[in-house]
């Protein structure tokens, strides 16, 4: 579903008069059925892997390959089309006066205005079975804008799955959610899971608490390198995590959740 080999993102810093490298040969594989979170520091370059792996940027270097096609040979925009992407741009462009059911409904055709006349009954049927699944049924006619962000958050969910994608990438889904809206959306990854077993997920997320239980691999990133990937058990070692945000973290797992604790030295 994807194959990295070498990526690598450079961009010309004019304040510092040279070339920054963003992400530096990433090697990095994702299968159907997987699903992945990258955990890194800020600046390490997450976002800038999730545009390539969402077909949005191209490589400086190396090779992106992305559902089978390599980025700089096709054309990006179909293969946008199967990919479903939710960041936090996308819930700022979104109109708020639509209900949430609209809301979803745009992810129809991946627009940011509902294409009305292009929708039919079918779309609205699939816009409330995936509203189902994300426990966002109650929230069908109520405005985005009225929303939580935990509400909005899983309306922007059941809207990324509405073009039924390929594949799935989340950049940063949880941040700004309570407890509950975080778990809110922790469950609906679950049932996402258990319900679409094929679809890749890869989730950005700076706390190992807003780990989905169904997560299966993880990707620490620093300085636009991967310290360590595979198996999330394997990669969220305290050595690892540590050395990824440069503090002494205790990290501990408990029946598919983690949680990170930082130990401060007295004095
Ligand atoms: N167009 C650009 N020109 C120069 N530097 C850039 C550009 N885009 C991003 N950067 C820099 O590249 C680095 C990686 O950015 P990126 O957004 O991928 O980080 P991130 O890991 O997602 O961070 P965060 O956790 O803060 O979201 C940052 O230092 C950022 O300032
Ligand atoms: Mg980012």
């Amino acid at each position: 579903m994807l194959k990295l080999r070498g990526a690598t993102v450079t961009r010309w810093s004019s304040s510092l008069g040279r070339e920054l490298r963003l992400l530096d040969g990433v090697d990095w594989d994702v299968a159907a059925g997987e699903h992945w979170v990258i955990l890194g520091p800020n600046g390490a370059g997450k976002t800038t892997l999730m545009h390539l792996a969402g077909a949005m940027a191209q490589p400086s270097a190396g090779t992106v390959e992305v559902l089978g096609s390599t980025l700089g040979r096709i054309d990006i925009r179909t293969l946008r089309e199967s990919i479903g992407f939710v960041d936090a741009r996308l819930a700022r462009s979104l109109r708020g006066n639509y209900t949430g059911v609209q809301t979803v409904m745009t992810g129809a055709f991946n627009t940011i205005i509902l294409q009305a006349r292009r929708l039919t009954p079918e779309h609205e049927t699939r816009a409330r079975e995936l509203m189902g699944l994300v426990s966002a049924l109650d929230l069908a006619e109520r405005r985005f804008e009225d929303c939580s962000q935990g509400e909005r958050q899983r309306l922007l969910l059941a809207r990324a799955l509405m073009a039924e994608p390929r594949l799935l990438l989340l950049d940063e889904p949880a941040s700004g959610l309570d407890l509950p809206g975080r778990e809110g959306l922790v469950a609906a990854l679950v049932s996402l899971a258990r319900d679409r077993p094929e679809l890749p997920t890869v989730t950005v997320t700076h706390h190992l608490e807003e780990i989905a239980p169904s997560t299966t691999h993880a990707l620490l990133l620093r300085g636009g390198r991967v310290l360590a990937a595979g198996p999330v058990a394997e990669v969220l070692t305290s050595e690892r995590v540590s050395d990824c945000f440069g503090v002494p973290v205790e990290v501990s797992g408990r029946r598919g959740r983690w949680a990170a604790a930082v130990e401060h030295q007295p004095g």
